[in-house]
C-alpha cells in the first residue's frame, strides 16, 4: 500500500483546546526545585525566583496550563504548610519521591504567581487521600474569594490582596493507588462529597475534575460516570508509555529496534484507550459535556545512571519525540472528548521538554515537537483520511501504522498538518491533498525533526544535536503537495 493523506478542509470538527498542550509539575525530584524554582537569591538568572531560561522556553511553546502539586504528592500535601513566612513553613518528608525533606518553600503563592508570569491557566490537584473536606474548601476560598472571609484575610496577610484565577481543580489523584487505594465505588462517593465544597466564589466557574481510571480500568470510568456525571466537568485518565511494561523499563537512550517498536506501540495504545473510555462516557453523557482529561501522559524509562531512583530523571531521544507526535495527533483527532492533557512532567522528570543542570538548560526533542505542534492550539480540527502501510518488527503479530496525522485550521485560515513516520527502515513518499478548501491552498512551508540515529538526544555538551529544521517542500499543485519523509521523522506542514 502507498501512503496518502487527504485533509478534508470543509469537514470542520471540534476546537482543539489549547489545554491539550498542557503540562504537569509535581514536587518530585528536580521538577520544581532546580527545574523551575531557584529562589530570588540564586546566582542562576531568575525572575522573582523562577528560572528565566525556563520561563522563556515555556512562553515560546505557549504553555496553556500547568498542573500542580502532584501526582501522588497531591494526596499527602497540606496546603497550609506552604504559605506564610518561608522560615516558618513546616518541613515534611516526601515519602513518595526519594524520601527527601520538602521545606515547602514553593507553595500556593509561588505556584499561582508562576501561572500569572507564564500567562497560563492554573490547575490544582486537591488532597482526598489524606486531606479533609474543610481543607479543600478553604484552599479554594484562599485562592479565589474576593471579599471579607477568614481565608481571604489570611491570603492578604501573606501578601496577596486580590484573588487569583483558578480555572481547574481536580479532586484527588490516582485514588485507586497512591491516592488512597480506594475502590471506584468508594471514591465516587467521596468525589460527590468533596466536590460539593469546591465552591465558585466569584463569577469565574471552576472546572471540576474527578480522579479517573488507570489505563484500561473501564469499571472505574463506568462507576464514576454512573454516579457523578452531573457533578463533574472532566474525568481524568493516566496512561504512561513503557518500553516493555512497568517491570520492563530500560534506559531512555539505550535500545534497539525492538525497544523502538514496542515503545511506539504503547504510545498508539493511547488511541484505543481514548475510544473505549469515550464510549462509556457517551453512554452517560451523549452531549459530550464532560471532558476526558489526560492529565498524565508520556514515556516512563529507567532513571539515568547514578541519579536518585526516586527522582525519575530520564533522558529524552528521537523515540520520545515520536511518542509525543503520535500522542498529540491522537488527542487532536479526539478533540470532541479530550479537552485537556498534561505531559508528565515539565522539567527533569519523566518525558520532560526541559532538562536543567545548575545554570544550564537543555530543550529535549519532545520540546521541539511541542513547538512544531503549537499552531494546533485553539484551532479547529479538520478530518483527515490516511492510507499507510503497517510498520512491523520481528515476530510481533501486529504492527502499527507507519504514519499518523492530524490537521487543523487556525483563525487566520492557515492549515497545519502534523505527520509522524514511525518506520525506522523506510522513508515515506506522501501526497498530502487538501480537499474542499474554500480558497485553494497555494503556499506551503514545513519543518522536520529527524535523525539517522533512533536514540539521538540533546545533552548539556550537545544541546542542539536534535532540533527542528526547515524542510523543503514545493508549492501545492491543485491542492496537493508531495512530502518525502525520512524514516523516524516528525513533520509539520503549514498550508495557506
Ligand atoms: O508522574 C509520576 C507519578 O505517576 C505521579 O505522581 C502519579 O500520579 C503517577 O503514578
Amino acid at each position: 500500500m502507498d501512503h496518502a493523506i487527504i485533509v478534508y478542509a470543509q469537514q470542520k470538527g471540534s476546537v482543539i483546546e489549547r489545554d491539550i498542550y498542557g503540562h504537569f509539575s509535581e514536587h518530585l525530584g528536580r521538577c520544581i526545585y532546580g527545574g523551575i524554582w531557584v529562589g530570588p537569591d540564586s546566582p542562576i538568572p531568575n525572575i522573582k525566583g523562577y528560572r528565566k531560561d525556563v520561563v522563556e522556553a515555556l512562553k515560546k511553546i505557549r504553555i496553556p496550563n500547568l498542573r500542580w502539586p502532584g501526582g501522588c504528592f497531591a494526596d499527602e500535601y497540606h496546603w497550609k504548610d506552604g504559605i506564610g513566612p518561608k522560615e516558618e513553613r513546616k518541613r515534611m518528608v516526601n515519602t513518595h519521591w526519594g524520601g527527601v525533606v520538602e521545606d515547602n518553600s514553593f507553595g500556593t503563592h509561588e505556584f499561582m504567581d508562576l501561572c500569572e508570569l507564564l500567562d497560563c491557566k492554573a490547575y490544582i490537584n486537591g488532597n482526598v487521600g489524606s486531606g479533609t473536606v474543610q481543607e479543600m474548601q478553604e484552599w479554594v476560598e484562599y485562592i479565589t474569594f474576593d471579599g471579607d472571609s477568614p481565608m481571604a484575610r489570611l491570603r492578604a496577610k501573606n501578601g496577596r490582596e486580590k484573588p487569583w484565577k483558578l480555572p481547574y481543580f481536580c479532586v484527588g489523584n490516582e485514588n485507586w493507588g497512591c491516592g488512597g487505594n480506594m475502590t471506584a465505588e468508594h471514591y465516587a462517593n467521596l468525589y460527590r462529597n468533596f466536590q460539593t465544597y469546591v465552591r465558585n466564589y466569584g463569577k469565574d466557574k471552576i472546572y471540576k475534575i474527578a480522579g479517573g481510571p488507570s489505563v484500561a480500568d473501564y469499571h472505574w470510568t463506568e462507576v464514576l460516570m454512573r454516579e457523578a456525571t452531573r457533578m463533574m466537568d472532566g474525568l481524568s485518565l493516566h496512561h504512561y508509555t513503557f518500553e516493555n511494561g512497568w517491570n520492563g523499563k530500560k534506559p531512555a537512550t539505550v535500545f534497539d529496534e525492538t525497544g523502538w517498536f514496542s515503545t511506539l506501540k504503547s504510545a498508539y495504545y493511547m488511541d484505543e484507550l481514548l475510544v473505549n473510555h469515550s464510549k462509556i462516557m457517551d453512554k452517560y453523557d451523549p452531549e459530550k459535556k464532560v471532558g476526558l482529561i489526560v492529565d498524565e501522559w508520556g514515556c516512563w524509562h529507567d532513571v539515568e545512571p547514578g541519579t536518585n531512583p526516586g527522582f525519575l530523571y530520564q533522558q529524552n531521544t528521537l523515540r520520545d519525540a515520536l511518542v509525543a507526535g503520535i500522542t498529540l495527533n491522537c488527542f487532536n483527532n479526539r478533540a470532541d472528548r479530550v479537552k485537556m492533557a498534561n505531559l508528565a512532567q515539565l522539567a527533569n522528570v519523566l518525558q520532560s521538554p526541559i532538562l536543567t543542570e545548575g545554570p544550564d538548560m537543555v530543550l529535549t526533542p519532545t520540546y521541539h515537537v511541542l513547538d512544531m505542534y503549537k499552531n494546533h492550539q485553539g484551532a479547529t480540527h479538520l478530518a483527515t483520511g490516511l492510507a499507510t502501510p503497517e510498520y512491523r518488527h520481528g515476530t510481533e503479530a501486529k504492527g502499527i501504522p507507519a504514519l499518523s496525522v492530524s490537521a487543523s485550521r487556525a483563525a487566520s485560515g492557515e492549515i497545519t498538518v502534523t505527520i509522524t513516520n514511525a518506520d525506522p527502515n523506510r522513508p515515506a513518499t506522501v501526497p498530502v491533498s487538501v480537499a474542499g478548501a474554500e480558497t485553494p491552498v497555494t503556499k506551503a512551508r514545513a519543518e522536520i525533526l529527524t535523525s539517522d540515529r533512533m536514540n539521538a538526544f540533546n545533552d548539556f555538551q550537545n544541546p542542539n544535536a536534535l532540533t527542528a529544521k526547515p524542510f523543503a517542500v514545493a508549492a501545492p499543485k491543485n491542492g496537493v503537495i508531495e512530502l518525502d519523509m525520512p524514516p523516524m521523522s516528525v513533520v509539520t506542514v503549514t498550508l495557506s
